[in-house]
């Protein structure tokens, strides 16, 4: 596998629809990213979308692996490979927000992401389907951030 920083445009939108299901809002930020990949001859593993939003500080906005390759290790590898990518391009601080429960969230916080801010009602306010994982209604929204300095 090989992990590599690529043009957003030629990462293929099925598998970004993986973690953003809102077609129209992925073509909203995506040329506006940083992109980066886990590819294996030729075909796209995993990818990951980052919005730099100030001098020293970045976005993720969408981190996917293709269904049949999940926990198989790859997103770890892509995220950790991506901070270390961004902190080479002298971000010092990465924020994303998700789920307040779930695998999503553990995945996040065993790379060391810690919780700065609960928005109340953000799944119910912004989206326009009930989104419901493990039988439970997503409500609240969990903004993490991560230290690259640390
Ligand atoms: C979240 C995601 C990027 C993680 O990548 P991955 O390669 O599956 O994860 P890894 O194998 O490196 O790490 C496994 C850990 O990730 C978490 N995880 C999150 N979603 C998972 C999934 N669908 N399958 C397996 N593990 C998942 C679990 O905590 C798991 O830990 P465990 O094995 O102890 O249960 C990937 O599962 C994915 O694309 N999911 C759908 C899109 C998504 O939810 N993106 C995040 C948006 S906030």
């Amino acid at each position: 596998m090989e992990l590599v920083e690529i043009s957003p445009s030629q990462l293929p939108m099925p598998l970004l629809l993986e973690a953003d299901p809102c077609e129209e809002k992925i073509r909203g930020y995506i040329n506006s990213c940083l992109g980066f990949a886990a590819t294996q001859d030729g075909v796209y593993l995993g990818a990951c979308l980052v919005l730099p939003d100030r001098n020293d500080a970045a976005e993720i906005l969408n981190l996917a692996v293709i269904p049949s390759k999940q926990g198989q290790g790859i997103g770890t590898a892509l995220l950790r490979w991506t901070l270390e990518q961004l902190s080479a391009k002298g971000i010092h601080r990465v924020e994303l927000g998700t789920g307040s429960f779930g695998p999503q969230l553990t995945f996040y916080q065993r790379l060391g992401f810690r919780v700065t801010q609960v928005q109340r009602d953000y799944f119910l306010t912004h989206y326009a389907e009930p989104l419901f994982e493990q039988g439970i209604q997503h409500r609240d929204r969990l903004w993490l951030s991560l230290d690259l300095a640390e």
